[in-house]
């Protein structure tokens, strides 16, 4: 394991990425762990993360000695690397000489480990006030720029290195090479880590962990509960069963997915409870987003509660026991809500507003350790629909928050068809991995004037609200071709009834959110 100590500010989750592309397994720790705990987990290197903090704040993050001279490979970025240099020795300054942005580095030795069969001069982002004037000693200066006499440094033989930029991010044209150099070279990793390694493992822990008991998982339609229940399910077969509400808010041919293709590719044991009337029922004439939510989460959990309770009899019936609820939780929702890696931390992130407080179940999660491409790179391993492995996120209240108004079944449908055609034009033009996801939705309560064929029209109108992102907390609107635009207004026009006009969101978030509800 390679930990990537975390000095705050986002950047350990992008490193970590990066060295598991690297295929070398990386977790993150926060920088207030002792170091003494670190080095118990018997790290095979240690990385230091770039942070908002200067060296010379009061409060400022600082690390023990100690980790330099356990023997472990250690490589510091921006402030990791500053505290590396402050910490055996060297000179920072805090002497006004800021970098921002992109910076030409000029690599001055070109021997060095990390910098081997890197360019000269190379693109690096920059992002520091304080700046390292001299090396510590034994160590030699590998690059530098404009501003920063010491932008990089390296002791070969204590294993340490350092540079001032963030090698992690994209705009630094050679950050993974130089990684990968540190992680190869300097700490001596082999690239091994990979999806069939997790998936053994996985599988090994999970039937271990099970033993003769029986399990659920609540599936959604999305990527996380698949892949989660799909591993699941090859550890331990038909001891898992599965449940799938259908709430009769889903996009077209969803359900089915679930239904038929993920059960074909897995053989899952599946429990449909068909819900479409209850919500229906229990969503007529709301039309506050908020109240609609609420209930849809109500209802969502009842009838969840109650398929459990008839699975969990079931079994007992058989004298079974139904001991585990697998859940698809994610890597950055363990990180964020600081646990680490092993902590019992049971908070349902996933699902319709989350599962009832007084779950009676252990919790099986066996994506705790993964980022989402990860998990989409296990669910294809595993053989999953690649419609389910590479689906775009979907709210958990579904189509129930892209109507704009009352909840009905013909408004449902009538989306449905509108919905089902961006999609399809969005996947025949290549732009599903450009988009983060392009809700659709049906303004219910507006109408407008229009005219089709020799008559007047007066219907409703689809809004599209493409848009790109990281990681749904801020989002752009997608600036996508005119020309597929086109198609999709005049098929939705054309073969969906009382639309009559197609409209393009074009509001970043903040201040829009990305859904409309
Ligand atoms: P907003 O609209 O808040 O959406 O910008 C951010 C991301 O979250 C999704 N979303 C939800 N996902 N349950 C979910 O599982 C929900 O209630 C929910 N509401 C919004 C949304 O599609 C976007 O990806």
């Amino acid at each position: 394991t390679v930990l990537v100590v975390d000095f705050g500010a986002q950047y350990a989750q992008l490193i970590a990425r990066r060295v598991r592309e690297a295929r070398v397994y990386s977790e993150i720790v926060p920088s207030t762990m002792p170091v003494s705990e670190m080095l118990a987990k018997n790290p095979a290197a240690i990385i230091l993360s770039g942070g908002p903090s200067s060296v010379y704040a009061e409060h400022a993050p600082t690390l023990d000695r100690a980790l330099f001279e356990a023997g472990v490979p250690v490589f510091g970025m921006c402030y990791g690397f500053q505290l590396m240099a402050q910490t055996l020795g060297g000179t920072v300054d805090n002497s006004g000489a800021r970098e921002y942005g992109r910076t030409e580095l000029t690599v001055s030795k070109s021997a060095s480990t990390l910098f081997e069969g890197t360019p000269d001069e190379q693109s690096v982002w920059m992002s520091h006030g304080d700046a390292c004037s001299a090396a510590p000693e034994g160590f030699t200066v590998t690059a530098s720029t404009a501003v920063v006499p010491v932008a990089a440094f390296e002791n070969d033989e204590k294993k340490l290195y350092g540079v001032q930029y963030h090698p992690e991010v994209m705009h630094s044209t050679h950050g993974q090479q130089v990684l990968e150099h540190f992680l190869y070279r300097g700490a001596g990793l082999s690239p091994t880590w990979t999806m069939g390694n997790v998936i053994e493992e996985q599988v090994a822990e999970i039937r271990e962990r099970v033993g003769t008991k029986r399990a659920i998982c609540g599936l959604s339609g999305g990527v996380d509960s698949a892949v989660a229940a799909a591993l699941v399910q090859k550890a331990v077969g038909t001891q898992l069963t599965c449940v799938y509400v259908d709430h009769g808010l889903m996009r077209k041919g969803e359900t089915e997915q679930v239904e038929k293709d993920f059960v074909a590719a897995t053989g899952v044991q599946l429990k449909v409870v068909d819900a479409e009337e209850r919500f229906l029922t229990a969503l007529a004439g709301v039309s506050d987003p908020e109240q609609k939510r609420k209930i849809i989460g109500r209802e969502f959990i009842r009838v969840f509660e109650q398929a459990q309770a008839e699975i969990v009899a079931e079994a007992a019936g058989e004298g079974e026991d139904v001991a585990f609820l697998v859940q698809g939780t994610l890597y950055p929702d363990v990180v964020e809500s600081g646990g680490g890696a092993g902590t019992a931390n049971i908070k349902s992130h996933h699902n319709v507003g989350g599962l009832p407080d007084d779950i009676e179940f252990e919790l099986v999660e066996p994506l705790r350790a993964l980022f989402k491409d990860e998990v989409r790179m296990v669910g294809q391993e595993l053989g999953l629909p690649e419609e389910i492995v590479q689906r775009q996120p979907f709210p958990g209240p579904g189509l129930g928050i892209r109507i704009v108004g009352e909840v009905t079944k013909d408004r449902l449908d009538l989306l449905r068809e509108a919905d089902a055609i961006a999609r399809e034009e969005l996947t025949a033009a290549g732009l599903d991995r450009d988009i983060w996801q392009c809700p659709v939705v049906l303004l219910a309560d507006v109408r407008s004037v229009g005219v089709q064929g020799d008559g007047r029209t007066y219907g409703h109108p689809i809004v599209l609200r493409p848009v790109s992102s990281e990681d749904a907390m801020t989002a752009d609107w997608t600036r996508m071709p005119y020309d597929v635009l086109a198609r999709i207004s005049t098929r939705i026009t054309n073969e969906v009834d009382e639309v009559n006009r197609v409209v393009l969101d074009v509001t970043s978030k903040p201040p829009g959110t990305i859904e409309w509800e």
